[in-house]
């Protein structure tokens, strides 16, 4: 088993993330992490809450980060998931706590005490992991690797060349493409191969179970909101893509590249910028996902929400 911790900002696909995490048997999901992203921190780390309470996810400890980006303003994506950042399955009052510790100390603690190295898995803003790394340099060697979910080979999706957790925190990004860990980056161009269409969504609700029905109803309010603003035809699964990655290469091809993010560009601020073609002559600081088998990724998905469901209605 592969011992991960998941940062996240749920958010509707950080909320299938989590139970991929939490329900694949080849990995142990030592923590839920959670940052300011696609809503306010406070809203994120209920929403983990809440999607933890109805996955029946127990014993894995969530713990709240950043409040806000290392040094830019905060800003959400509420039309994408709404006010509540889990917006369409009402969810009732959580019954899976907070833990008193914050995220970042709860990192350095479990990576520290951990007989193995253990694989962060962001797929929110790189807030918490940049501090980690700032903060405790000393857990660098409990580090596995770092696969995340951010970037972009190529268009973003926040502004015209930046990806949303990148655009978020510039910085945080630069601090973590720039550590020298093992950092594979699963981008917009990987995840945009994966929509979540019509068909997708009825795979998912096949299931019966009552957790079935609330991702898809996350995966409908979801589709609504990307075909008002992007005009696809489903979402990209984004998230649950960085945690197939660690669950089995072959479902997420990467190449070596070097990876520069943008933090003073006028227009480009938070791009990545992927050398696929080396012509910088740059060395190579990350695996960067280009292909998915996009098949057996969403069969992974729909096995999990069909592990975790609690009760077949
Ligand atoms: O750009 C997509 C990413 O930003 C996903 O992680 C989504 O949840 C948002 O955080
Ligand atoms: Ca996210």
């Amino acid at each position: 088993m592969v011992a991960v911790i998941l940062d996240c900002d749920p958010g509707h696909d950080d909320a299938l993330a989590i139970l991929l995490a939490a329900a694949d048997p080849s990995l142990d999901l030592l923590a839920i992490t959670t940052v300011a992203g696609n809503q306010t921190l406070d809203k994120c780390t209920l929403n983990a809450r809440r999607v933890c309470t109805v996955a029946g996810i127990t014993g894995v400890p969530i713990a709240a980060g950043a409040d806000r980006p290392l040094r830019r303003p905060r800003r959400v994506a509420a039309h994408i998931h709404g006010e509540s950042g889990l917006d369409g399955p009402a969810f009732g009052e959580p019954t899976v706590g907070v833990s008193d510790e914050p995220a970042v100390e709860l990192m350095r603690g479990l990576l520290l005490d951990r007989p193995e190295p253990v694989t962060l898995v962001p797929t929110g803003p790189l807030t918490n992991i940049a501090t980690l790394l700032d903060r405790y340099p000393e857990v660098r060697e409990g580090i596995a690797e770092i696969v995340l979910m951010g970037g972009s080979t190529g268009r973003g999706n926040t502004s015209p060349y930046a990806e949303f957790n990148i655009a978020v925190d510039p910085e945080a990004a630069e601090i973590v493409f720039g550590s020298g860990l093992d950092v594979t980056m699963v981008g917009l161009n990987a995840t945009h191969q994966a929509l979540v269409t019509p068909d997708v969504v009825a795979r998912i609700r096949a299931v019966g179970t009552d957790v079935a029905d609330v991702c898809a109803d996350l995966m409908t309010f979801y589709a609504a909101a990307y075909e008002r603003v992007y005009g696809l035809p489903g979402p990209p699964l984004h998230d649950p893509m960085a945690v197939a990655r660690v669950i089995d290469r072959s479902v997420v091809g990467c190449v070596p590249a070097p990876v520069r993010v943008e933090t003073a560009g006028t227009y480009t601020s938070g791009a990545t910028a992927v050398d696929l073609h080396h012509v910088t002559g740059e060395p190579d600081n990350a695996l960067v996902a280009v292909d998915v088998d996009v098949r057996r990724y969403f069969d992974l998905v729909v096995e999990a929400v069909t592990r975790v469901g609690l009760t077949q209605r």
